[in-house]
């Protein structure tokens, strides 16, 4: 079987570059895609990205997983703090998922200090600006047992 991930971004995260620059850095979403994709090209494994405004796609992009994905890295966004139903999802799909976010959540305002969506991923990445994606897809292809070079 191909080995193949799911790279998927919340809300807010297609304005990546302009949006809050000290915060968030200023790589694009196109970018981060980019790197992440020829970083796992080494390891044999192919990177499809997708983000949405919307918690009823991400919901749906993370269902669609099960026929074709072996595991997710996910950027949450905001929902990372409020969504029961993301939560839901992901415990639903028996895959393995990393979250990941760009800032250190943790050292930032009281409500992001919480993740509902924490308890039932393989674990969380945080802080690290664009390279959290990177040391997230290296968690999950390690989990995986992946991180073999082709
Ligand atoms: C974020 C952190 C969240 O608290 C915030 O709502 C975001 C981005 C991050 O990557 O640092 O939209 O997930």
């Amino acid at each position: 079987m191909s080995k193949q991930v799911l790279l998927l971004h919340g809300p807010n995260l297609n304005l990546l570059g302009t949006r809050e620059p000290e915060t968030y850095g200023s790589t694009t979403l196109e970018q981060i895609n980019q790197r992440a994709v020829a970083h796992v090209q080494v390891y044999g494994v192919e990177l499809r990205a997708k983000q949405s405004n919307h918690e009823g796609e991400l919901i749906d992009a993370l269902h669609d997983t099960r026929t074709w994905a072996g595991g997710v890295v996910f950027n949450p966004g905001a929902y990372t703090h409020t969504s029961v139903a993301l939560r839901d999802a992901i415990s639903a799909i028996m895959l393995p998922v990393v979250e990941v976010h760009l800032s250190n959540v943790h050292a930032r305002e009281a409500f992001r200090h919480v993740s509902l969506l924490a308890p039932v991923c393989v674990g969380q990445i945080s802080g690290f600006g664009w390279r959290s994606y990177l040391l997230g897809l290296d968690a999950l292809l390690g989990h995986l047992g992946w991180l073999q070079e082709s």
